[in-house]
């Protein structure tokens, strides 16, 4: 019997429920595919901060780097949104992301044909939507140095080397040509040099995909098209900051921000975990949506276990359990034949795994 280990981060806020949901899910897996998870928790965020000082403890590191993926909820919430920058719960995670070394984050967006009334755009806009945004993930505005925050004065620095730039843009291409062959590239090159350099280097690239068909687009245009027309999309090749704002955006097309799952690559260890964040308003309340970190832990079966089938299984049983009409509140309106809790959408999932 094949087994992994998998470190787990449950986080905080609506993150405990969402990764219990999905662990369930994986203990069905297991038994279903004859694998074997050994799952190891670990604190990151707010719950880390309370713990220990630190929002990414030492041993969570460890745990993670010796793992074989790591299955992530979400973090933060307003107890600790005053707490200085490097001890916010968000630090501990992209800390986490640094330190693993998963610079290509990947956020596929398609939508289920039972969900084309859940969005708040036309269903005629929307159907038949599939596309991945392809965000870089440990550099940017994000990481870039220098930056501080003065009384009077703060700074970002946005920065990319051609490296990080090439690194990511091999993963856009990749991805094109086992989909649509169509890359575009978001950028700001009309006002930012970085962009310009980004933009040099996916054209030099595209020498090397002849097949690819690659646009541009600033990214104030894209989030415009993203919304207008998003079946234009099929790979959005993006920086770190504009990656983040536009996924949440292409969440909508999809109905729900709590539908969408994405996998960080690139290091040894993957970290998967769900776009949306911990959702303070509704934590505890046992009503999210789990179907973000279902999905999640499917892309993790499917890119660092390579357990294709189990994969696939997951993501048949989040398609049936929608067309027969269950549905969490965040969707309740749309079709729903029943509104289901966290647990209780679970419950069908796994009735129809
Ligand atoms: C995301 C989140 C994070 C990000 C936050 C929680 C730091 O918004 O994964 O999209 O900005 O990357
Ligand atoms: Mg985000």
């Amino acid at each position: 019997m094949k087994n992994y280990n998998i470190a787990v981060i449950k986080g905080d806020g609506i993150g405990v429920e969402i990764v219990d949901q999905a662990l369930r899910v994986l203990n069905k897996i297991s038994s279903k595919f004859n694998i074997n998870f050994d799952f190891k928790e670990y604190l990151m965020g707010g719950c880390a901060i309370d713990a220990t000082g630190n929002p990414l403890p030492d041993e969570t590191l460890k745990g993670t780097k010796n793992s074989d993926a790591v299955l992530f909820g979400a973090i933060g919430g307003p107890k600790w949104d005053n707490v200085e920058r490097h001890l916010r719960p968000e630090s501990g995670l992209l800390k986490l992301r640094s330190e693993l070394e998963v610079y290509a984050n990947l956020r596929p967006v398609a939508i289920y044909d039972e969900l084309l009334d859940a969005s708040t755009l036309k269903p005629e806009v929307i159907k038949g939507v599939d596309l991945l945004v392809v965000r870089e993930l440990t550099g940017g505005i994000y990481f870039g140095q220098p930056r501080a925050k003065e009384d009077n004065r703060a700074y970002n620095t946005m920065v990319y080397s051609r490296d990080e730039i090439t690194r990511i843009a091999k993963i856009g291409f990749e991805s094109a040509m086992i989909r649509d062959k169509k890359l575009c590239s978001v950028d700001k090159a009309n006002v930012l040099e970085v962009s310009q350099l980004w933009r040099e280097v996916v054209d030099a690239m595209s020498k090397d995909y002849p097949e690819v068909q690659v646009s541009h687009m600033y990214i104030d245009n894209a989030a415009m098209q993203l919304i207008r027309n998003p079946k234009q999309f099929d790979v959005i090749l993006t920086s770190n900051i504009f990656g983040d704002i536009l996924s949440d955006a292409a969440s909508m097309v999809s109905g729900s921000i709590g539908m969408l799952a994405s996998a960080s690559l690139g290091g040894k260890v993957g970290i998967y975990e769900p776009i949306h964040g911990s959702a303070p308003d509704i934590a505890g309340r046992g009503i999210s949506n789990p179907i973000a970190t279902i999905l999640s832990a499917a892309m993790m079966l499917e890119y660092s276990l390579n357990e294709i089938d189990a994969a696939n299984a997951i993501k048949q049983a989040v398609k049936k359990t929608l067309e027969l009409g269950y549905r969490t509140t965040d969707l309740a309106s749309f079709g729903a034949r029943q509104v289901c809790n966290t647990t209780e959408i679970t419950d069908k999932i796994l009735e129809n795994l």
